[in-house]
């Protein structure tokens, strides 16, 4: 795990960002919370806080928690922070906070079989801070980080609504209060997105998914046997690549390319089979390369927990068409609604993890505009 935990550190973090189970959702609320959240950090990098505002903190025995008894402990400080925001648990006052804290503790252990409520602390619209499992216990908010991070929950917030500024600067201090006792580095990262649970919101919300694009399978191109590791699943990133030589724009041509770029890797580069999960050609069609089980080898180091997707084709000066950018967007969809790929993954180009021009300066700029983008 360290290895990777190093890695997300050369990917500029510290910035905030956000997903949400409900995609409908995604339009217009993240963009205004990390906006809000982005102020949060801001402010705490300059230090204007006033430490002392956490005081308002409403211990367990305040707000009515089911007494447990979870010992696995936390080593503080710790080097990650990770902000989570709870949709369908409003509240504006103590009263409403502590029921809904009651019950999303309830739901945690009785539903989820967990030891406790998932949260460290929790934050809400009455600008108070609620103890989730504290300072000196793990949480259970973000896989393969709980032991590692400090879990900070905003209770939930209705659509088009932003945490309000009681609720932000309640955040601020219990961050910066973090930091001053040392629970919380003061170097500390945010590595992954803002995680949202709607756990409680009624099954109806859940919805239907969007079906998965169709796939041009292996043995429709008429791929060669091949024996690779398996993927590490559900993969944390997604890289986009461009194949930097001919395109194609329809499928026989498109079958024959995939076929070649097979080739190259197996017989010039010496690799166990074509280089990356997807491809994508100007014809709109998605290509199976090593699917979404084995992995490829498009990127150093991030093979077993990347899924590669490539366009063919070169990408500096011009862009893919919309049919082979909307195609990959649905193969990203798609990935995560199966759990093929986390829901808090991150998305980079190749040049951001590897010494490339791939997936050119066009491509580029335009995926740096898509979902969980981080450069
Ligand atoms: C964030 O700060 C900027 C500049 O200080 C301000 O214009 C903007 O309204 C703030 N955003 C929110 C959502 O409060
Ligand atoms: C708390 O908020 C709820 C719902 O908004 C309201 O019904 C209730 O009267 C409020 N309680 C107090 C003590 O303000
Ligand atoms: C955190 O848990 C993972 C397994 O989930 C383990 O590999 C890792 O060593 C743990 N880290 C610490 C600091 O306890
Ligand atoms: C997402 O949430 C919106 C508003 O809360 C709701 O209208 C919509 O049906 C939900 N969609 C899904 C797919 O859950």
């Amino acid at each position: 795990m360290l290895p990777r935990l190093l890695v997300f550190s050369t990917l500029g973090l510290g910035a905030w960002g956000y997903s949400f189970w409900n995609e409908t959702q995604t339009k217009d609320l993240p963009e205004k919370l990390q906006d809000l959240l982005s102020n949060v950090s801001k402010l705490t990098e300059r230090g204007k806080l006033n430490l002392n505002d956490v005081s308002i903190m409403d211990s367990r025995e305040e707000w009515g928690a089911e007494a447990v008894d979870c010992s696995t402990q936390l080593a503080t400080p710790v080097d990650f922070l990770i902000i989570h925001h709870l949709p369908g648990l409003e509240c504006h006052n103590q009263t409403v906070c502590s029921q809904m804290l009651r019950k999303l503790q309830t739901h945690h252990i009785h539903n989820n079989k967990w030891c406790d409520v998932a949260y460290n602390f929790l934050v809400g619209n009455d600008g108070k801070v609620y103890e989730g499992v504290g300072w000196n216990i793990q949480g259970r908010h973000t896989q393969d980080y709980s032991n590692i991070s400090l879990g900070f929950a905003f209770f939930g917030t209705k659509e088009g609504h932003s945490p309000n500024p009681a609720a932000l600067s309640a955040m601020e201090g219990l961050i910066s209060y973090a930091v001053q006792r040392g629970y919380l580095s003061s170097r500390y990262r945010q590595p992954l997105f803002v995680k949202g649970e709607n756990c409680l919101v009624s099954p109806q919300n859940t919805g239907l998914k969007k079906a998965c694009p169709s796939i041009v399978m292996r043995s429709d191109w008429e791929a060669r046997k091949s024996h690779c590791p398996k993927m590490n699943i559900p993969a944390k990133y997604v890289i986009i690549i461009h194949t930097s030589g001919r395109t194609c724009f329809v499928s026989d041509e498109c079958r024959v390319l995939v076929q070649d770029i097979q080739s190259l890797f197996m017989d010039i580069h010496d690799t166990c089979d074509i280089g990356h999960n997807f491809l994508i050609g100007q014809d709109g069609a998605i290509y199976e390369g090593t699917g979404w089980n084995v992995q490829g080898s498009h990127t150093t180091g991030y093979n077993d927990i990347a899924l590669g997707i490539a366009f063919m084709g070169t990408f500096t000066g011009t862009l893919p068409n919309a049919a082979a950018l909307g195609a990959a967007q649905s193969l990203i969809q798609c990935a995560m609604d199966k759990g093929y790929l986390t829901p808090n993954y991150l998305l980079v180009g190749q040049s951001d993890v590897e010494n490339t021009l791939s997936p050119g300066e066009a491509l580029y700029n335009t995926i740096s505009t898509w979902p969980h983008f981080k450069h």
